[in-house]
């Protein structure tokens, strides 16, 4: 008898709880077509709880809907790790003890690995972690293009090349978004300087927009599928970007189809009007503390907020546009916030310190390296460091991506640790920098104070040198106020605190120095001829002094490839020169068009310091048999083109093959060469390896401003594929017809 209750119970238990699940709204069914969870979730809004979803209820967050258990939006820098905690209402740390993140190195470093593997691996770690802090939208990545050197934020951005960058972004926002976690592609457009990005008013030729300054947002929005975009501070033809119909409506979600929620940056909204009608769907962080507006709760008085509420409720404007930016919001939430299938996340795990280890490893470039200076040698007895960046925190600074970290291992650290045992390391201090140590109310703890006079410190360290096997001075720029910091651009292209001094100083003293630079961005290096070997190390986060060492001691082969080009001095830089100013506090018109970094260098035949896509390696390697599948090709075929790479050093290393094209017949002016392809191989000492790329007409074509359309013309092209933009080794073309 009880066997049959329990049959029977068994066989009617599915029937019964089929029938719960049939009574549960759509909205709520994680397996109904999302456009359907969107719709029916519309339709049981009312119009305030429609208004409230739209802007922020806090400095990160934005409002669910509590009735019908819709989930809050929760964001976060941002883009190289976790931002910790802050106040409801302010900046200020909410002291909380359990936010301390791994830091990843910053974009640029990302960009230098060239590297697509790496670049999953970032989003995905990076995901995890937000994931972990229960966070639904990253603020990150940033792809503005790497215009000038002074731009306070370049550290944060993929460099100069629209191609390189939007090959990298992709491959992070997937990364990230696999942990059902958003990325908010920033700053959606044309936010290429600080000081004034609240005012600067950019215009530019369409061909310039479209070819240079948007490949990389639409590469993120169309092929990374991106789920949100942040709309920038700046104008574009008199109209703040995060409202600017033509980027956002015409463009964004017209021509590429973005169907994810536009955020605006932290307080770039202006007005109720141009928002409403402008596609912006979230706007966050007006009056930047989220109170100086004096109200009760200054988050009514946003732009999306009771302003919009009233303007509705007069009848100017219909509810058409709010449910289009209701639809977009809650899009955004069913993808993150109320996905019950995203994975859990993890923080701070030894996979995500091994991955930041990783991509700083990859990242770091050796420019120069004469009579191989590099790696240290095995039986150096003395290492001498020199220079304040060897010791200072880098994670902490530099604006809205500075974090808190569980720890940082400082390239002085790292080489201590590496060389224990085998050789002494000793430190000296070189020069005074920045010695503030705190972001935000985040305190590194660290007392870098030091009264000594600059001629006293550089005496010290000449003294110390003389007495060194190898010299290593860690220099650079630091995230401080002009120095690689949001808000403020830099002032000055060569390096701050008498660091040029202290550099020739030691190269007087020593016969083996390696001069490392941490920065986000180029510097001048009037020195470079008198030193032996010079890294670029970036801002390599949690890991950084363990990279370092691993790279300067051979023990990992520098693969990294710079992804902007080093000039000799400010006015080489197009945008430093001609027309073009800096900084710009009102109108601007790029006219330096098209001609962005080695594009402007090639043009005008100024030799870079380091061109874009330089990077040395331990080992050497050949480039050999390029073939091209054809000599002719239709505009709508492609094109094969394989080589072979061949490692003829004694060690095993990795090459970045980079693949250029230059369209020989043009009914209008071209650069030399673009990027249009890149491959990275590992190979043992002389292991050879086939590299191939796939030609098609994207990479021939060019934008017509006056049809508005991307063309590919017919004529002769030619293919260059060498290790950096100015080291071509192998040379092939074809007709296009
Ligand atoms: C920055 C954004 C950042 C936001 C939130 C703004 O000032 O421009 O990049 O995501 O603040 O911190």
């Amino acid at each position: 008898m009880k066997r049959q209750f329990l049959l029977l119970v068994a066989l009617l238990v599915p029937f019964m709880l089929s029938a719960q699940q049939k009574q549960q709204p759509i909205y709520l069914d994680p397996n109904a077509p999302i456009e359907e969870r969107v719709e029916d979730a519309l339709s049981r809004m009312t119009l305030r709880e429609k208004i409230a979803i739209i802007h922020a209820q806090s400095k990160f967050s934005s409002p669910g809907v509590r009735r019908l258990g819709i989930a809050e939006l929760w964001c976060t820098d941002g883009p190289h790790g976790i931002r910790p905690e802050v106040l409801w209402d302010e900046w200020d740390q909410a002291c909380w003890t359990n936010d301390s993140c791994v830091a990843y190195p910053a974009l640029t470093c990302l960009a230098a690995t060239w590297n697509r593997d790496i670049a999953l691996r970032y989003g995905v770690s990076i995901g995890e972690e937000a994931r972990y802090r229960d966070k639904d939208v990253l603020l990150g990545p940033g792809v503005n293009i790497y215009r000038t050197p002074y731009c306070g934020r370049n550290f944060e951005y993929m460099g100069e090349d629209p191609y390189l960058a939007s090959q990298i972004v992709v491959l992070y926002v997937q990364g990230v978004q696999q942990q059902g976690v958003a990325a908010c592609v920033k700053h959606y457009a044309l936010n290429n300087e600080e000081l004034y990005r609240h005012q600067t008013d950019v215009d530019l030729s369409d061909r310039a927009l479209y070819e240079i300054y948007l490949p990389a947002f639409k590469a993120a929005v169309v092929e990374g599928g991106a789920w949100s975009i942040m709309g920038s501070y700046n104008k574009y033809r008199g109209t703040h970007a995060c409202h600017n119909h033509r980027l956002i409506c015409e463009i964004l979600k017209g021509e590429w189809g973005f169907d994810g929620a536009v955020i605006s940056d932290w307080g770039g909204v202006h007005s109720t009007e141009e928002a409403v009608l402008n596609g912006l769907d979230l706007e966050f962080g007006t009056w930047t503390d989220g109170l100086t507006e004096g109200a009760s709760n200054a988050y009514d008085n946003y732009y999306l907020a009771l302003p919009y509420l009233k303007l509705i409720e007069s009848g100017v404007f219909g509810t058409e546009e709010l449910d289009d930016k209701v639809r977009c919001v809650l899009r955004l939430t069913f993808r993150t916030a109320m996905n019950p299938y995203k994975p859990y996340g993890a923080m701070c795990s030894e996979e995500h310190v091994d991955a930041a280890r990783t991509i700083a490893e990859e990242g770091i470039v050796l420019l120069k390296n004469k009579k191989a200076n590099l790696p240290v040698a095995r039986d150096a007895k003395r290492i001498v460091v020199v220079g304040e960046n060897a010791v200072k925190m880098m994670t902490v600074g530099g604006g809205s991506s500075s974090l808190k970290v569980q720890r940082e291992v400082s390239p002085l650290e790292g080489l201590e640790r590496y060389y224990a045992g085998r050789a002494e390391v000793a430190w000296v201090r070189g020069y005074v920098g920045d010695v503030t140590g705190e972001y935000n109310g985040v305190v590194t703890g660290q007392n870098l104070a030091d009264s000594r006079t600059a001629e006293e410190l550089i005496a010290e360290a000449v003294e110390a040198a003389r007495t060194a096997d190898h010299v290593i001075f860690i220099g650079g720029l630091n995230k401080s106020e002009q120095q690689d910091c949001e808000g403020a651009d830099r002032t000055q292209y060569g390096l701050p605190y008498g660091q040029d001094e202290v550099i020739r100083a030691l190269a007087a003293a020593t016969k083996h120095l390696t001069v490392v630079i941490v920065s986000g961005n180029a510097v001048a290096m009037p020195w470079v001829d008198e030193v032996e070997s010079v890294v670029q190390a970036w801002y390599l986060g949690s890991e950084s002094g363990n990279a370092i060492a691993r790279v300067l001691s051979g023990e990992v082969n520098p693969s990294g490839k710079l992804p902007f080009t080093f000039g000799m001095k400010i006015e080489d830089y197009p945008s430093h020169s001609g027309e073009c100013q800096f900084p710009n506090p009102d109108k601007v018109y790029y006219h330096d068009d098209i001609f962005v970094g080695y594009r402007g260098f090639e043009k005008r035949g100024i030799k870079p310091l380091f061109a874009f896509g330089h990077g040395l390696s331990y080992t050497t390697f050949k480039y050999s048999d390029l073939k091209v599948s054809s000599e002719v090709m239709g505009v709508d075929d492609s094109l094969r083109v394989s080589l072979t790479v061949t490692n003829t050093g004694k060690c095993a290393g990795k090459e970045v093959v980079q693949l250029y094209v230059a369209d020989k017949e043009s009914s209008l002016v071209r650069p030399i060469k673009e990027l249009k392809g890149f491959e990275k191989v590992e190979l043992n000492a002389g292991e050879s390896k086939e590299v191939s790329f796939v030609i098609t007409r994207d990479a021939l074509s060019f934008y017509d401003d006056q049809k508005g359309e991307w063309r590919a013309e017919v004529g002769e092209f030619e293919l260059l594929v060498g290790a950096a933009s100015n080291d071509i080794r192998l040379k092939g073309g074809f007709i296009l017809q």
